[in-house]
């Protein structure tokens, strides 16, 4: 579990003791990042269970592979919320720019270890230190989806979208659920709430379920490394066919334009 404010909400693949509840005031759990920050560095930002490291190499890749089939964003980049730097240094081989922007001083020292000349910002969670209209393209992944309440969540995707040129685009990878009574919104609501926030859904598309048997085959070892991208275009083709009901939770990406 974490502390949110003054309510315990779950993380995800935890139980609950409590069901979600919509908070207004927007919450930033800078301690629980900061206390993973020190780790292995994809394990820090991904599934910390994940002793071998194996499903986190999986899901690196494929959240990866998704993202370079529709990225496109030559100038000036934000990764909103870098932690351990995975993707600002993704970006790094494919922009002019990239800036890492976090909440955790701790997740900047690892993404500045991984990024030595990289540009990093540390700020409060609620207002991006940037000028109107700063970047061609923001990048958030694994990131929103933590925020509790709507109120909070319209406000840091207004954010994202002031910082963003017209005609840019952010890029959101996000965990996303049909399920009641879980605490991830669906792929709709984050859409809507992206629309609220000035931000047109050009398209979306699931990426990588939660719960699948060959993760756990993955996770365990039984899958050989060289195996791993191949899984990886094999799991985007079969979630691009479907089902479209999601029982625990699916890896989505979202493609919206600032109009
Ligand atoms: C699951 S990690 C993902 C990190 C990175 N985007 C990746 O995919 O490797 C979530 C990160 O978001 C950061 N974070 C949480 N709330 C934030 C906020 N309001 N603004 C910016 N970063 C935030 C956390 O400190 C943490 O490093």
């Amino acid at each position: 579990m974490r502390r949110t404010g003054c309510i315990m909400v779950a993380r995800k693949g935890e139980r609950h003791t409590s069901p979600p509840i919509a908070m207004t005031e927007p919450t930033y759990d800078r301690a629980y990042w900061d206390g993973r920050s020190g780790w292995e560095p994809i394990r820090a930002v991904l599934d910390h269970r994940d002793r071998l490291g194996k499903k986190n190499r999986y899901i690196d890749i494929v959240q990866k592979m998704a993202l370079s089939e529709w990225y496109e964003a030559e100038g000036r980049v934000l990764d909103l919320g870098c932690g351990t730097g995975r993707f600002t240094e993704w970006i790094s081989h494919r922009s002019r720019q990239v800036i890492g922007t976090e909440i955790s001083g701790g997740m900047l020292r690892s993404a500045r270890h991984r990024l030595p000349g990289g540009e990093f910002v540390l700020y409060d969670g609620q207002s991006l230190p940037f000028a109107d209209e700063t970047f061609q393209a923001v990048v958030a992944v694994g990131v929103l989806q933590d925020i509790p309440g709507d109120d909070a969540y319209v406000s840091l995707l207004r954010e994202a979208g002031r910082c963003i040129e017209r005609g840019g685009r952010l890029y959101l990878l996000d965990q996303v659920s049909d399920a009641a009574g879980r605490p991830w919104r669906t792929a709709d609501q984050v859409t809507e709430a992206c629309a609220l926030a000035g931000l047109v859904l050009e398209r979306r598309r699931p990426v990588r379920k939660g719960r699948w048997w060959l993760l756990y085959l993955i996770r365990y070892g039984l899958v050989p490394s060289s195996l791993l991208e191949r899984v990886a275009r094999w799991e985007l083709s079969l979630r691009e066919r479907g089902p479209s009901r999601i029982s625990y939770y699916m890896d989505y990406l979202f493609q919206l334009k600032k109009a």
